[in-house]
């Protein structure tokens, strides 16, 4: 069967078959207590804003360890809002169809279930680096208030998958990297089972949902792509995480982070699943293209 065209009802019994087999709960199938060696990374090195540049040239080994630190708590900050955004989108979702018997709104809630789960699961692991989370940028804080209302069919799912997609790319190559932290790596191991499920049901609504659209929902889409990568682009680069680490120009260690030739080509390896999915369904090119380029997750 060609992509979208899949039946609603047979991809979400998937989905909640492959749920009932692979659901984790962290809080007893993380070790909490194991030892975080002082030697290991928090995340894979090269994914750090600012691997290879001089600053990172001048930084001790403790010093680095540090900023891969502060980075993972950072991008588990941004997950935590991101997943709750997506848990009152799909929420409302449910309560807008009525229809608790479809297989389709029962998947909707296990993953309002399986994101709850995620997001204690950051949190824990952010307090147990003995870390603090980030604040969100107050525009960020005040957009996010709305979006489960400005982001209806398309719009909703390529915010989702933009959310989802990213990050998965980055923690699959974290789980088998081995000068990351083991606790670091059972949490991206769950995470990443769990959000496979997620991805396809996003994809599948998605390719489903865009031939009925109308012209003003395609548009609506393509702008929704083009600015979720740049807020989650922003976030890669965050002052407050190169403040923490004790860099004395945080300002700077953003731009530098942005110009990083090594951190861009790690985003668009970051990004190489989801851009084409987004070009097979048209949502790349016109207008919103300058804004893709500015994310840093195209060329
Ligand atoms: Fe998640
Ligand atoms: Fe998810």
């Amino acid at each position: 069967m060609a992509r979208g065209t899949l039946d609603r009802e047979q991809v979400a019994a998937r989905l909640l078959d492959a749920s009932a087999k692979h659901s984790f709960d962290p809080v007893h199938e993380v070790d909490w207590d194991q030892p975080q060696p002082a030697d290991l990374f928090y995340a894979v090195p090269e994914h750090l804003s600012l691997y290879g540049t001089p600053l990172w040239e001048r930084m001790t080994p403790e010093q680095r360890i540090e900023l891969s630190r502060q980075e993972i708590c950072n991008i588990m900050s941004m997950g935590i809002w991101f997943e709750t955004i997506l848990m009152r989108m799909l929420l409302k979702m449910a309560y807008e169809r009525h229809r608790p018997e479809s297989r389709h709104v029962q998947y909707a809630y296990t993953e309002v279930g399986d994101e709850c789960r995620h997001s204690l699961m950051f949190i824990r692991m952010i307090e147990t680096v003995g870390a603090r989370p980030y604040r969100r940028p107050g525009y960020l804080n005040t957009l996010g208030r709305y979006v489960p209302v400005l982001l209806q069919g398309a719009p909703m799912w390529v915010g989702t998958l933009m959310g989802e997609e990213i990050v998965d790319v980055m923690q699959r190559e974290m789980i088998k990297d081995e000068r990351v932290q083991p606790l670091v790596r059972q949490v991206s191991k769950i995470h990443v089972i769990e959000e496979t499920r997620h991805v396809s049901y996003a994809r599948e609504a998605l390719a489903r949902r865009l031939p009925r659209a109308g012209r003003l929902e395609r548009e609506h889409a393509r702008l929704v792509a083009a600015e979720s990568a740049v807020v989650v682009g922003e976030f890669m680069a965050n002052p407050a995480v190169y403040k923490r680490v004790g860099i004395a120009d945080p300002e700077a260690a953003r731009r530098m982070a942005k110009g990083n030739p090594h951190h861009l080509e790690v985003k668009r390896r970051a990004a190489a699943k989801v851009v084409p999915f987004f070009e097979e369904l048209g949502l790349m090119g016109g207008p919103t293209l300058k804004r893709w380029q500015r994310s840093g997750f195209v060329g």
